[in-house]
């Protein structure tokens, strides 16, 4: 069974209530019409919009992520957000361990496990970034450092956990500086991704599980990023702010 494209938009630290809200209205209209089974929406508002959008969401196809969580459940952790809290406001995915917070919030291979381990406990499914910055790639790390990261984030889960997974592979020079990754690049590294879930796992975990491609993903490059054989998704920053750039990303896979 073939995988079904997840297209998610991470909106960062980007608009307000009211501007996020005009976006997704936006956005409903326009991606009203896609196929379901192929392609699946979620957006990644701020924390502090994702009640609100929730609603605006009510009735339609596009799901609700977050951009992060803490792994505690509840407690003396001020200033942090945990999984049940996302859950309740109705996100059906996480995003954990993006570059941005391994960069400049001292996010570690360990505090990805463990927020991963709290997403999934609080019973929704998590998005896990993993790349190369630039000097790691131009050492020849690339594979190195992505396996370390894989294998840091799923340490401890069983298989059939796994497989409902998504990852996105970034490469953390692609990350907002309009430079893609080719999608020869692209998908030599999502393939040898899905090796090591064979190797860790099993041949169909490995090809259950989803992977996707972000990094200055646009309406003009996704169709060929989204053809490779084991690209299964975008996960789209600054594109996503723009109604129309995101649903044509999502009409291009
Ligand atoms: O989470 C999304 C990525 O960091 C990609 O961001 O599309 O602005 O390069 P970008």
């Amino acid at each position: 069974q073939a995988r079904r494209k997840l297209i998610a938009g991470n909106w960062k630290m980007n608009k307000t209530i009211p501007e996020g809200l005009a976006l997704v209205r936006e956005l409903k209209g326009l991606v009203a019409s896609l196929p379901g089974e192929k392609v699946e929406l979620a957006v990644a508002p701020p924390f502090l919009a994702l009640q609100a959008v929730a609603k605006e969401l009510e009735g339609s196809a596009v799901k609700l992520a977050a951009q992060n969580c803490h792994w505690e459940a509840s407690g003396a952790y001020t200033g942090e957000v945990s999984a049940p809290m996302l859950k309740d406001v109705g996100c059906a995915y996480v995003i954990v361990g993006h570059s941005e917070r391994r960069q400049y919030f001292g996010e570690t291979d360990e505090t990805v496990n463990k927020r991963t381990r709290a997403v999934v406990g609080a019973g929704m499914t998590p998005i896990v970034c993993v790349g190369e910055t630039l000097a790691e790639r131009e050492a020849n790390r690339t594979l190195e450092v992505v396996e370390r990261q894989v294998a840091g984030a799923l340490k401890g889960f069983q298989a059939a956990e796994v497989a409902a997974f998504v990852l996105a592979y970034e490469p953390v020079w692609a990350i907002g500086t309009g430079r893609t990754a080719t999608s020869a690049q692209a998908q030599e590294v999502h393939r040898a991704i899905r090796e090591q879930l064979g190797r860790l796992y099993d041949r169909g975990t490995a090809e259950r599980v989803r992977i996707q491609y972000g990094g200055s993903v646009k309406p003009d490059n996704a169709a060929e990023l989204l053809g490779q054989p084991d690209v299964d998704g975008a996960l789209v920053g600054g594109a996503s702010l723009k109604a129309g750039d995101f649903a044509a990303i999502a009409k291009g896979g």
